[in-house]
C-alpha cells in the first residue's frame, strides 16, 4: 500500500522560506517523518511541484494504486477548483495538511476548496500534521 503525499507550490523551499511561519524542517525532513509514521507495509510517495496541472496529474495517478492521499495544495487550496475535482474522482481517503493554523492568518486563507472533499483536516500543527494524517491514513485503510 502506498500513500501519495503530495506538497502544492513553494513547499520545495521549505526550511528556508518564512521559517517563522513554516518552520525550519525541509521536505526531505517531512518525507522521513511520513516514512516513520506508516504501519508496517505502507510506503509513502512524496511529490511536491509548483504546477497546477502536474498536481491534478498525480492525483489521477493515484486512482487504483494509493491507499490515501496527504495534500497539503499550499496557495492553490485557496484558487483550485481543478485540484478538487481531481480529488473528488479519488476514492480513497484525503487529509488535508496545512503547516500554519490558516484560520488564523489572511482572510484569504480561511477558505479551502480542498476541505469540501477531504476526510479530515490538520492546520497548525507544524510538519507534524504530516505525520498525523498518514496514521490516520493507515488507520483507516488497515
Ligand atoms: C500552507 C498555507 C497556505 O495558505 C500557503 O499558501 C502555503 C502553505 C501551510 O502549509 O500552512 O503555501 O498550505
Amino acid at each position: 500500500r502506498t500513500i501519495y503525499v503530495l506538497n502544492g507550490p513553494n513547499l520545495n523551499l521549505l526550511g528556508k522560506r518564512q521559517p517563522e511561519i513554516y518552520g525550519r524542517d525541509t521536505l526531505d525532513d517531512v518525507a522521513e517523518l511520513c516514512r516513520g509514521a506508516c504501519t508496517p507495509g505502507v510506503d509513502i510517495r512524496l511529490e511536491q511541484s509548483n504546477h497546477e496541472g502536474q498536481i491534478v496529474d498525480w492525483i489521477h495517478e493515484a486512482r487504483g494504486a494509493a491507499c490515501g492521499i496527504v495534500i497539503n495544495a499550499a496557495a492553490y487550496t485557496h484558487t483550485s477548483v481543478a485540484i478538487l475535482d481531481a480529488l473528488n474522482t479519488f476514492e480513497g481517503p484525503v487529509i488535508e495538511v496545512h503547516i500554519s493554523n490558516i484560520h488564523k492568518r489572511e482572510p484569504f486563507r480561511h477558505h479551502s476548496y480542498v476541505a469540501s472533499r477531504a476526510d479530515g483536516m490538520i492546520a497548525g500543527l507544524g510538519v507534524e500534521g504530516y505525520a498525523a494524517a498518514v496514521r490516520r491514513i493507515c488507520a483507516l485503510t488497515g
